[in-house]
């Protein structure tokens, strides 16, 4: 590493390194709270200890009020851009406050309360950012479910949260079709047992939905009576240790895992983040094109943008067809965007649409400074040409719904370090990172390990998951002990640059989705003529990975293999969603395993990826290996 480019950076790491209390004390000066922490750290509490633990807040006021107060009224908050609708509308923050408070005043009278849960199923509309923020202003926990899970999923979600209150939305919208959501969210209250007091939907002109006469109430008119009678609710004091909202995301199984964010650690963290590691400014635009269902879309559609007085986009759109792929260009050119986050499967998708990156000719970029990659492997190719066409440094960042914020990152803010293609680069304060090998012990730089970080975790980690102490501890923190177990694998090369290469669990990665294949095996064993089955990853040129599952049919099956696997394509999207991308079922005639049972998913993948595999030693029968190669090979001419 060059050591001029790399003084800010570690500098500023030796100094959290030599004081981490001292570094984060600093830091929570940025956050204006109601009751200032005494105490930074409390290692006795909770699971590995709590970020300020005496301390009180509301990270709406941050947000707004304080933004407000303090002369930036007029600026605006939040732009909406939806080319699925043809629509735009601009908040400043003073507009954002008035539609965030009154919202929140709706919220109160329907007796939502401090420490109740509100789920947010809804799409990529400026609403959806309100009811966050609107449970955020009165201690509500608001748990919010991508509107690509089918009514199965958010089942779960209702069952784990217990939300007083759901908010909705009439539709979503994808370039080829309107998703109707009511139809699923009562599927979904159907299957649930814990039932929802109230569900508040918002009518979109897209679609109408019918309306449960006791339980559902029109989000419009409620809005509108409480503007009529000039209703605000003002902001509650909660402790900066009080969970701000729980997110779920994949787990090992099918049952989702509750990320809890608490208030105070969480605003310290996304604020220290925006100008050190994105360089942002307030007053400057921030596009983040995502989903408000993802953790990037929470952090930086919502909460870092906002809490930093700068300006959001949040787009209702695809990168290409929405309506071409120029679409990120126009968006970046037309509302001056500095900088903007996506994840390298959109731009792999704008790369095949124009490879020649012709669109971007038509558009003024030059305020723009910076492009950053995160919800996946960011492969040298794409990164690549995005540098190429967009002049601007890439910058590939690793994180998790479980970090909130960036872990291995190249800090722009500070300092741009020296690139090196397929990493992310160095550890950000608060992340000591670790490559360890399966007995715990240090690898050597360069040699592939579990990519672990360090305790106790900085503030904006998952303190523990919603209501479970134990899972947390077993799936984060059991298998090394005194470190957080990443599910990473990846090295660290001897200039200290980490490199993440894959996950260790069973978990893909696709179009940016975190999705589980033990969910995904779940379902496909639901069916009556399904004996045995696995789901793997394997790799595809856009998404990154899709799903592919291989199953063993009962004996005495009368349907065909063919009929089964449409069966089972459509039962994955019926129960999990489309976000699944699940479109590959394959018959065979049994499944490789270990002479103990284990089903050898490692060396599936290997075989359907086409790279060359070791034997595994305790491989049950090999010649199974070459029938589940010779069904592929027969599928792939197809
Ligand atoms: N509501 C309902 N359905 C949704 C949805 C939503 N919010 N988001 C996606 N879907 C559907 C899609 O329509 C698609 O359905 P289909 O099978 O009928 O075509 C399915 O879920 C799979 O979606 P996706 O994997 O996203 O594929 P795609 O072909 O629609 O789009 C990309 C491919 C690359 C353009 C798209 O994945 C993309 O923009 N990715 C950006 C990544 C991203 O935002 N990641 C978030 C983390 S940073
Ligand atoms: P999610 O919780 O949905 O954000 O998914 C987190 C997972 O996505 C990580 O554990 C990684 O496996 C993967 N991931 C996210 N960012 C990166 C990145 N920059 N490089 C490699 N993998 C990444």
């Amino acid at each position: 590493m060059n050591a001029t480019h790399a003084s800010r950076y570690r500098e500023t790491y030796a100094r959290w390194q030599a004081d981490p209390i001292e570094f984060w004390r600093e830091a929570a000066s940025e956050i204006e709270w109601v009751k200032p922490p005494q105490v930074i750290f409390d290692a006795e509490a909770g699971v590995y200890g709590r970020w300020f633990p005496d301390a009180s807040c509301n990270t709406c006021f941050n947000a707004l009020d304080r933004h407000v107060r303090d002369g930036r009224g007029e600026q605006t908050a939040l732009i909406y851009d939806s080319p699925v609708t043809g629509t735009k509308a601009s908040y400043s923050y003073r507009e954002l406050l008035g539609e965030v408070a009154t919202l929140a005043a709706v919220l109160e009278d329907l007796g939502v309360g401090k420490g109740d849960r509100v789920i947010i199923y809804m799409p990529m509309i400026p609403e959806a950012a309100f009811a966050m923020l609107a449970c955020a202003r009165i201690g509500a926990v608001h748990s919010v479910v991508f509107g690509g899970f089918a009514a199965k999923e958010l089942a779960t979600r209702i069952d784990d949260a217990r939300p007083k209150v759901i908010l909705t939305a009439t539709c979503g919208i994808e370039p080829t079709r309107i998703v109707e959501y009511k139809p699923l969210l009562d599927g979904a209250i159907a299957l649930a047992a814990h039932k929802p007091e109230t569900c508040v939907v918002l009518q979109r002109p897209q679609a109408d939905a019918s309306m449960h006469v006791t339980r559902d109430r029109n989000w419009r008119a409620l809005v509108a009576s409480a503007t009529a009678s000039g209703r605000q609710a003002d902001c509650v004091e909660v402790a900066a240790t009080d969970p701000l909202y729980v997110l779920y995301t994949s787990g090992t199984t099918g049952r989702p895992k509750g990320v809890v964010r608490d208030n105070g650690g969480h605003m310290v963290a996304l604020k220290w983040t925006m100008e050190n590691l994105y360089g942002v400014k307030p007053g400057e635009v921030f596009f983040t094109a995502s989903d408000v269902g993802w953790v990037v879309g929470h952090s930086y559609i919502v909460y870092g943008p906002l809490l930093h007085g700068a300006t959001s986009v949040l787009y209702e759109g695809k990168p290409v067809g929405t309506p071409d792929p120029g679409a990120f260009w126009r968006v970046i050119s037309e509302h001056k965007a500095v900088a903007m986050f996506t994840a390298p499967t959109a731009f792999r998708a704008i790369r095949k649409e124009d490879p020649q990156a012709t669109h971007l000719a038509r558009y003024d970029l030059s305020h723009f400074r910076t492009l950053f990659l995160a919800g996946e492997r960011a492969d040298p190719d794409t990164l690549k040409w995005a540098e190429e066409v967009l002049k601007v440094p890439v910058i590939d960042h690793w994180w998790q719904t479980e970090s909130g914020s960036c872990m291995v990152g190249n800090p722009v803010g500070l300092e741009l370090l020296p690139v090196k293609h397929g990493s992310p680069t160095v550890p950000l304060p608060g992340y000591d990172v670790h490559c360890l090998d399966e007995a715990g012990k240090p690898v050597s730089a360069g040699t592939m390990g579990a990519i672990v970080v360090k305790l106790p975790l900085p503030p904006g980690a998952l303190p523990t998951l919603w209501q479970d102490d134990e899972r947390f501890r077993q799936s984060y923190l059991t298998a090394f002990p005194g470190y957080y177990n990443t599910s990473d694998a990846g090295y660290i090369d001897e200039d200290g640059y980490v490199f993440i290469m894959g996950r260790t669990d069973d978990i893909i990665n696709v179009a940016g989705h975190r999705l589980s294949t033990g969910g995904m095996e779940e379902v496909l064993a639901s069916h009556p003529a399904v004996a045995e089955c696995a789901v793997v990853g394997i790799r595809d040129a856009l998404k990154g990975e899709q799903p592919c599952g291989f199953i063993v049919l009962k004996s005495g099956v009368t349907q065909s293999p063919a009929e089964v696997e449409k069966e089972l394509v459509a039962l994955v999207r019926d129960k999990i969603g489309p976000v699944a991308a699940f479109k590959l079922a394959v018959t065979v005639a049994r499944l490789p395993k270990t002479r103990s049972g284990k089903i050898l998913r490692a060396t599936m993948k290997k075989i359907a990826d086409g790279e060359d595999y070791v034997m595994p030693a305790t491989i049950d029968d090999p010649a199974v290996l070459d029938e589940i190669g010779e069904v592929l090979r027969a599928r792939v001419a197809t």
